[in-house]
């Protein structure tokens, strides 16, 4: 019987780096500058998510490719990642995400009577995309918005307590445009945006990508010691 030879366990491939072919030069440009924010690129992912979704409204699988390209991770872990927050679409919605919070509080201030309500001016259950890509209908948890009973987000704005009169009359501006002053399409978030609170000193940041480069050494070298 010949003595078998041990076999090391896989380690994870390096990932060549692929250039953006879906994301838009304007896009992939602040994705950069938000990459250079963090000690590690992968730590953008979210932010990067929500820059895809402000071309597309929605996480598309070719954006998908390109963030991983951008930070350094493969499309499932970016999928895996996108799929566990309700903010990040990996589906087409509509222009408008209009959501009907029907926790404690919006429950006890009419939320489901507005949601049947909604459902039926809609044409759409909860979830669904009306014919025309307009609205996407949502249900949703606490909004933190608990003393405007029931609350109604679009496009993660908020608009106020709702009526069944009053949420026909938004839907009527929202088709018309009326709101786009204060509502833009899905996906376009101030935050990934602002230049302002989330400036970095470089200087720091070289130095945490160092440390976390050399933390990240020291957890390999033990883990091929505690595997000899
Ligand atoms: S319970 Fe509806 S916003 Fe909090």
């Amino acid at each position: 019987m010949t003595e078998s030879t041990p076999v090391a366990a896989p380690r994870r491939a390096a990932l060549a780096p692929a250039a953006p072919t879906h994301l838009s030069a304007d896009i992939v440009a602040r994705a950069r500058e938000l990459i250079a924010l963090y000690p590690e690129p992968r730590s953008a992912l979210i932010p990067l998510c929500h820059l895809a979704q402000e071309q597309d409204g929605w996480l598309t699988p070719e954006a998908m490719v390109d963030i991983a390209g951008l930070v350094g991770v493969t499309p499932g872990e970016v999928l895996g990642t996108a799929s566990f927050y309700d903010m990040l679409h990996t589906e087409s919605v509509g222009k408008y995400v209009v959501a009907v919070c029907t926790n404690i509080a919006c429950l006890l201030g009419g939320a489901a009577e507005l949601l049947e309500h909604a459902e039926d001016s809609l044409g759409v259950g909860a979830g669904g995309t009306t014919g025309d890509g307009t609205v996407t209908l949502e249900e949703a948890e606490c909004l933190a918005d608990c003393d405007r009973a029931p609350c109604v987000q679009v496009n993660h704005r908020y608009v106020g307590a709702q009526t069944p009169e009053s949420f026909d009359q938004l839907i009527d501006e929202l088709r018309s445009g009326a709101r786009d002053a204060d509502i833009p399409a899905h996906g376009t978030l101030i935050r990934v945006r602002r230049t302002t609170g989330i400036e970095a000193d470089p200087a720091a940041v070289v130095e945490e990508r160092r440390a976390a480069a050399d933390a990240r050494a020291a957890r390999e070298a033990a883990s091929d010691g505690g595997g000899a």
